[in-house]
Order: C-alpha cells, then sequence, then structure tokens
C-alpha cells in the first residue's frame, strides 16, 4: 500500500507520521514544493522508526510527481493554511490553482489512485477536483467531517464529564464556521441521547464551541490546527487502505441525495477500498434538513467563484 502526502507541512507531516504509527501502509512519500523540505520532514520521521516500531518507509520529494507513481491513495494537504480572524473561504484564490495542478500531477502517475482533498475552503477544493479530473465520483473524498465530528465528540465529552469513549456524534454540512451541522439529536453516551445528560442550552453551547473549533486555535496558534486534522486524515487512509467499511462523515459528490445535487458537502459514508462505496442517507428532521439546505447554499455560493473553464 502506497500513499502519498502533498503538501510536508503540519497537517501533511502529522499525517504522515500517524500513518506511519499504525503501521498499516508499506511506503508514504512526502511531496512539497519547497525545496528539499519533504526530504527533510521524512528523514526526520524515518529517524523515530526504531523508536517508535513501525516499517512504513516514509521518502520525500521536491515535486518531483515520478517519485509517486502508482500510489494507491493521495492526500492534498497543499496550500495555504488561514491565518486569526481569515475564514476558510478566503483562501480559496491561491489554493484552487494549487489543488487542481496538484491533482493532475497525482493523476498522471497514479491513474487508479484514490484522492483525499484537505486543503481549504475544502468542500469547494473536493468539487473542483471532481470538475477537472477523470476520476470516478467514489475515488475523490474530502476531509472536513471526521475532524469536526472529533471535535464535537470532544465538547461533548467535556460537558458530559464522559470519556471520550464513551461519546458518539456527528457533524455534517460544509466545513466552515457557518456551514456545519453538528446531530446533536442523534449524539449518544453509551446509546443513550445527549439531552438525559445535559440542558439544551448546554448542548447549543457544544454545538457553537464545535463550529467555531479550527477557529478557535487559529486563534491560539497563530495557524490551523494539525494534530487533530492529520489524525482525521490518516483515520480515513487507513479505513480505506484497510478495507475497513466504516463510516465517516466526509464531503462527497451529491446527486439528488439530502435533495441536493451538483456539491460536494459532508455527508456520512461507507469507506473501504473502493473509496466511497455508499452514502448513506439519514432521516433528518425538519430542523436538520433546513440548516443542510442553508449549509449547501452557502457552499454553492463558494463554488460559484471557482473559475471552471480548463
Ligand atoms: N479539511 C480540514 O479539515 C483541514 C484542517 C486543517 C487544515 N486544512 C487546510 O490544509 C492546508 C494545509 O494546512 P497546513 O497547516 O498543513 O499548512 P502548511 O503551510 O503548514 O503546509 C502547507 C504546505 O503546502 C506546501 N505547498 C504549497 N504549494 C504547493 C504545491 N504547489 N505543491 C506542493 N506543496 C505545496 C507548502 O510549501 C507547505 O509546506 C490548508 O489549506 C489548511 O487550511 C484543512
Amino acid at each position: 500500500m502506497k500513499v502519498t502526502i502533498v503538501g510536508a507541512g503540519a497537517v501533511g507531516a502529522s499525517c504522515a507520521e500517524y500513518i506511519a504509527i499504525k503501521n498499516f501502509a508499506s511506503e508514504v512519500v512526502l511531496v512539497d514544493i519547497k525545496e528539499d523540505y519533504a526530504e527533510g520532514k521524512a528523514m526526520d520521521l524515518m529517524q523515530t522508526s526504531s523508536l517508535l516500531g513501525f516499517d512504513t518507509r516514509i521518502t520525500g520529494s521536491t515535486n518531483d510527481y515520478s517519485k509517486t507513481a502508482n500510489s494507491d491513495i493521495a492526500v492534498i494537504t497543499s496550500g495555504i493554511p488561514r491565518k486569526p480572524g481569515m475564514t476558510r473561504e478566503e483562501l480559496i484564490g491561491i489554493n484552487a490553482d494549487i489543488v487542481k495542478s496538484v491533482s493532475a500531477s497525482l493523476i498522471e502517475h497514479s491513474p487508479n489512485v484514490t484522492l483525499i482533498v484537505v486543503s481549504n475552503p475544502m468542500d469547494t477544493m473536493t468539487y473542483l477536483v471532481h470538475k477537472t479530473t477523470d476520476l470516478p465520483k467514489n475515488k475523490i473524498i474530502g476531509m472536513g467531517g471526521a475532524l469536526d465530528s472529533a471535535r464535537f465528540k470532544y465538547r461533548l465529552s467535556e460537558a458530559l464529564d464522559a470519556p471520550q469513549s464513551d461519546i458518539d456524534g456527528m457533524v455534517i454540512g460544509g466545513h466552515s464556521d457557518t456551514g456545519m451541522v453538528p446531530l446533536t439529536r442523534l449524539a449518544t453516551r453509551n446509546s443513550v441521547p445527549v439531552s438525559k445528560f445535559i440542558s439544551k442550552e448546554r448542548i447549543d453551547e457544544v454545538s457553537e464551541a464545535t463550529k467555531v473549533g479550527g477557529a478557535t486555535l487559529t486563534k491560539m496558534l497563530g495557524t490551523s490546527a494539525w494534530y487533530a486534522p492529520g489524525a482525521a486524515v490518516s483515520s480515513l487512509v487507513q479505513a480505506i487502505a484497510c478495507d475497513q467499511k466504516k463510516m465517516f462523515p466526509c464531503s462527497a459528490l451529491l446527486e439528488g441525495e439530502y435533495g441536493l445535487s451538483d456539491l460536494c458537502i459532508g455527508v456520512p459514508v461507507i469507506l473501504g477500498k473502493n473509496g466511497i462505496e455508499k452514502i448513506v442517507e439519514l432521516e433528518l428532521d425538519d430542523a436538520e434538513k433546513s440548516k443542510l439546505k442553508e449549509s449547501a447554499e452557502g457552499v454553492s455560493k463558494v463554488n460559484d467563484l471557482l473559475d471552471l473553464k480548463k
């Protein structure tokens, strides 16, 4: 199993580290445009191999895509992250050009690759890859909901004073401060609805804290977060590489599901060796449906900013 990660920055390197520690991939190739940067990150990570006990071989390359040939899975984290006060949508101009050229180079050397898009604004970047490449739709996956759901579970565990392993919850919708839809009605502690443990006001606070989870960290760190994003990507890569058939909310191209079409947005999907093997349609209540519709309108507005002429 060969995995390429383009962008050896904060998220890309953290993702490579978690994939290596989980020890399921034979090879990880890091690619970056900065001279020697990916090679340096790869060397540093390889020097943890005997200490951490993994056998994954990590190599680096400065923009030489021949080194990525025949990758099974590739992750696109190349681009600029947001600074405090910025929205993810403000990154569109620079990142769209980067994502378009990087996805073309990856596919040229690995025509059967499954792509995971991380660069922001992620739903729009995922849509861009659908529009500008010939990959089948099950092989283009946007990572956002897995991270947002992990942040939701973290906030719920705090509010319930419960371990995260007791908590289940999911965030669907667009990967943006206003677009996320934390499914509070369906969140549980060991199958018991969280509303049995905390008030509606507290649940609303959790929901709001989840939606601005990325912005909160960006303000604290001066750049966007990387540990949880890297871990979330590594979980998607593992689900595909190991054919786990696990369910994650991912940005997927919708063609009528949830009454939406011609956009990529976060919905629960089953991930296995064929990438997105199924889009799971939940029975949402009216309030959830209208939040998802509003979120989709926001994503479509950002998509409209793309120059989709090839
Ligand atoms: N989807 C999510 O949930 C999520 C979470 C966190 C970050 N992000 C996004 O991921 C992206 C990366 O974030 P980061 O914190 O790792 O940023 P970073 O600046 O640490 O790393 C980005 C790397 O991309 C490289 N790069 C730029 N252009 C390139 C090109 N054409 N080819 C190859 N490499 C190139 C840069 O040299 C840099 O090393 C940002 O767009 C950020 O907003 C998304």
